[in-house]
């Protein structure tokens, strides 16, 4: 990791610790266990392994990435920062029911769903060394949130849904305030050394219009809390959809499959 993106993720890590607690749809307060407390021995090294690709997902998984995003470039700090859909607590909230897939389903197939779609690519085996080692991690993190429970902070902020898009004003945003790092053509920043500096949010490396943030939505509500990377909380909920309605309708790869999703008739109006 470059100083540059090392410094701002050192500020993305400020500005989290000092948002005010959101009280939404917690049920118990987030723990994150120290990473000290990984055991030695091949339960802790699949623990790592497990973080590892899921932070350098796009170089590790080549079989599985069809675009240029690791995991975590949603799911911020290694799936540890509240309101970006963190990973702490999952293990003891799955399986469970999804409007999208119309059925109750695993983590596993959750995780499968991020690598269809978010990450443009293809699902792992459910018995492969790899999801084993994700699970491994997930599990980790999920240490001491009881069975059943949501974490506080787990998915993303609410954001009011009946607020009216603009996109040319979110157009404007985006020049002014997105454009420095995901680049004017949402091409984001390539790494000199292979992969992003800063990940792309539309074209043919972004995730694809099946993912959760090619809903409207879903990407302001990220947006409002995470972006610009260290200063989250900074748009109003207005600039937020704004700039979401903007790039979410941005060319990017189609997903095919969508046709099949919330089979039960309830699809949200922002669903590309
Ligand atoms: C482009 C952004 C993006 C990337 C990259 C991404 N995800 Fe996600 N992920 C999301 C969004 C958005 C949601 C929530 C979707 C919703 O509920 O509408 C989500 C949800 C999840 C959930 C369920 C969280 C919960 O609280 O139920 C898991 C598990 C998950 N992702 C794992 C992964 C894994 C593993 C990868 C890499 C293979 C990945 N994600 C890559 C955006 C992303
Ligand atoms: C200082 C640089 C910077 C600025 C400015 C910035 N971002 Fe980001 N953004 C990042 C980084 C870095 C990540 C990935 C985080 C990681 O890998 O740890 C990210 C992730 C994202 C993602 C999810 C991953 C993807 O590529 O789809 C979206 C969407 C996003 N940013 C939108 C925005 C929007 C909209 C703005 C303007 C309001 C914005 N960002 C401003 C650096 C920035």
């Amino acid at each position: 990791m470059n100083t540059f993106k090392q410094r701002i993720l050192t500020l993305a890590m400020l500005a989290v610790a000092s948002a005010p607690a959101l009280s939404q749809s917690p049920t118990v307060p987030m723990p994150v266990p120290d990473e000290a407390s990984i055991p030695k021995g091949p339960m802790g090294d699949a623990i790592k392994r497990g973080k590892a690709l899921l932070t350098d997902t796009h170089k590790q998984l080549p079989k599985n990435v069809g675009n240029g995003l690791n995991c975590t470039s949603c799911h911020l700090n290694a799936g540890t920062t509240a309101h970006a859909s963190p990973w702490v607590g999952l293990v003891g909230a799955f399986p469970e029911y999804r409007s999208r897939s119309g059925k109750v389903i695993s983590l596993q197939e959750r995780i499968n769903d991020c690598f269809q779609r978010s990450m443009n690519g293809k699902p792992l085996a459910f018995d492969s060394a790899e999801m084993n080692a994700i699970m491994a991690y997930m599990k980790w993190l999920s240490t001491g949130v009881p069975t059943g429970t949501n974490v506080a902070g787990r998915g993303f902020e609410k954001i009011d849904t009946s607020l009216t898009p603009d996109p040319v004003h979110g157009k404007t945003i985006y020049g002014a305030q997105c454009a420095s790092c995901h680049g004017a053509e949402g091409q984001g920043t390539k790494n000199p050394q292979g992969g992003y500096i800063f990940p792309p949010v539309w074209g043919k490396d972004s995730f694809n219009v099946g993912a959760g943030m090619a809903r409207m939505y879903t990407a302001a509500a990220f947006v409002k809390h995470n972006m610009p990377l260290g200063q989250g909380g900074t748009l109003s909920a207005q600039d937020a959809v704004d700039v979401a309605a903007y790039f979410t309708q941005q060319p990017r790869p189609d997903y095919a499959a969508k046709a099949k999703d919330w089979p039960k008739g309830d699809r949200p109006k922002d669903a590309r």
